[in-house]
């Protein structure tokens, strides 16, 4: 199925009400001066400038705090305190690796984080701190295996470039799904057909097998490994629109994250629904008898890409973004701290939304409509 900058917005249309008082952004409509920052889900407010600010869409392209700068590191989950709530979270990567954006957590036995669905919470996701601006990024996780659940580990960039790695239903045990979107619009291959994203064999049931997924995004290709087995790649060259020129290709910096979220649920659009196996079952034994579905995340190892358009200079804490050059922002590697000089950072904007919209948020963030 396509997604669109469009058919984004049409969807969030119906939940505008509850927020009517607050202004909304897009690409026609930025901030104004006095709620300078566009979130992450399209409103304005002075409290929505820390990760996930659209610089695109705010009032002007430096509205946004700099976002912290990608690092070489493997990740793991001794506790659950490298995870900080992102409402309160002020953009100091020494106090988290992670922010939790909307939903519920655990840690096992082993050290793995569960991500919780439940027919209340509306599911569960988080986003690396740091951003990525092109890098290899491999996690180690077992997926969801419920038809109407998505289990997903992507990038996301502020200005919605985006690469998925998307696990949908029942059928996903034995196959994960590959996508990616420049400024929100999905990659060409996908576009007017009705595919959501190329399909790839996994060797052995993903729901309880550890498998390594990897996005390796450099500034000429992009490519989606299984185990270290490259199942796709495409590149930038071939990105080029004949028309415009502009390459539709991921360019921009962006935060790692993973999710588990109800895609099978009444308000989905009717082929998201389909393309995630159906409504979800919560009469399931295994939601009876755990009280939630699940997925597991034991390790994320992130290589950052140290040239070219990647290279940074020393000193360098965060990226900013520039104006537009042919079509696409341009990004900088910025000696500006990432550190918001306020207290407590709204950074998504979820906490005005309120817990309907966070939810529906998620979805449309992760999936083509
Ligand atoms: C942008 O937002 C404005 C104001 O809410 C709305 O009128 C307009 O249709 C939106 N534009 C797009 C492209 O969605
Ligand atoms: C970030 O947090 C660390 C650890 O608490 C602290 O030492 C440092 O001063 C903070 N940085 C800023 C800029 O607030
Ligand atoms: C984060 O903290 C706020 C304020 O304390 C709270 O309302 C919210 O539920 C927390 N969010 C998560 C995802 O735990
Ligand atoms: C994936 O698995 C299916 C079913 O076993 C098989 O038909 C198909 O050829 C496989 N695709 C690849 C690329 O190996
Ligand atoms: C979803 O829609 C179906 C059919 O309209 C209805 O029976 C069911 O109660 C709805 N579920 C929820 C959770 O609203
Ligand atoms: C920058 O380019 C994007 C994509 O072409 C466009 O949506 C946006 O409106 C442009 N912004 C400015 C400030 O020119
Ligand atoms: C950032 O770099 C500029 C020049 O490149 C320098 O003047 C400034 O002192 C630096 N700021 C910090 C906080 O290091």
């Amino acid at each position: 199925m396509k997604r669109s900058t469009a058919s984004t917005l049409l969807a969030l249309a119906p939940l505008l009400a509850v927020v009517r008082a607050q202004q909304t952004c897009n690409s026609t409509s930025l901030c104004g001066a006095d709620a300078p920052c566009c979130s992450e889900f399209g409103f304005c407010s002075a409290d929505f400038c820390g990760a996930g600010c659209n610089p695109l869409f705010s009032n002007t392209v430096d509205s946004c705090n700099p976002i912290p700068i990608c690092e070489d590191k493997t990740y793991t989950f001794p506790t659950l305190d490298v995870i900080a709530n992102a409402t309160t979270f002020n953009g100091n990567v020494s106090l988290a690796d992670w922010t939790l954006d909307k939903g519920d957590l655990s840690l096992t036995n082993e050290n793995e984080v569960a991500f919780i669905l439940t027919e209340t919470n509306g599911g569960t996701r988080i986003s690396s701190t740091r951003y990525v601006h092109y890098g290899t990024i491999t996690a180690t996780m077992k997926t969801g295996k419920w038809d109407g659940v998505v289990t997903a580990f992507i990038t996301m960039s502020d200005v919605h470039d985006e690469i998925d790695w998307e696990w949908p239903g029942k059928a996903s045990t034995l196959e994960g799904q590959s996508n990616y979107f420049w400024l929100g619009v999905v990659n060409r291959d996908s576009r007017g057909s009705a595919a959501h994203g190329d399909k790839h064999n996994i060797t052995s049931d993903a729901s309880s097998n550890y498998h390594d997924y990897t996005i390796d995004w450099q500034e000429d290709e992009l490519r989606f490994l299984i185990d270290g087995q490259e199942v796709r790649s495409i590149k930038k060259s071939d990105t080029k629109d004949s028309k415009t020129s502009v390459f539709e290709y991921p360019t921009t910096p962006a935060r790692v994250q993973f999710s588990l979220w109800p895609a099978g649920i009444n308000g989905s659009a009717q082929g998201t629904i389909d393309w995630s196996g159906g409504n979800i079952n919560f009469q399931d034994p295994d939601y009876i008898a755990a009280g939630h579905f699940y997925a597991l995340l034991k390790s994320v190892k992130v290589e950052c890409a140290k040239t070219g358009a990647a290279a940074t200079k020393v000193g360098d804490v965060s990226y900013v973004y520039g104006a537009n050059a042919s079509g696409v922002p341009t990004v900088f590697s910025s000696n500006e701290s990432a550190v918001s000089a306020a207290t407590a950072v709204v950074v998504s904007g979820m906490r005005a939304i309120g817990p309907l919209v966070a939810a529906f948020a998620i979805a449309v963030s992760a999936l083509m409509l």
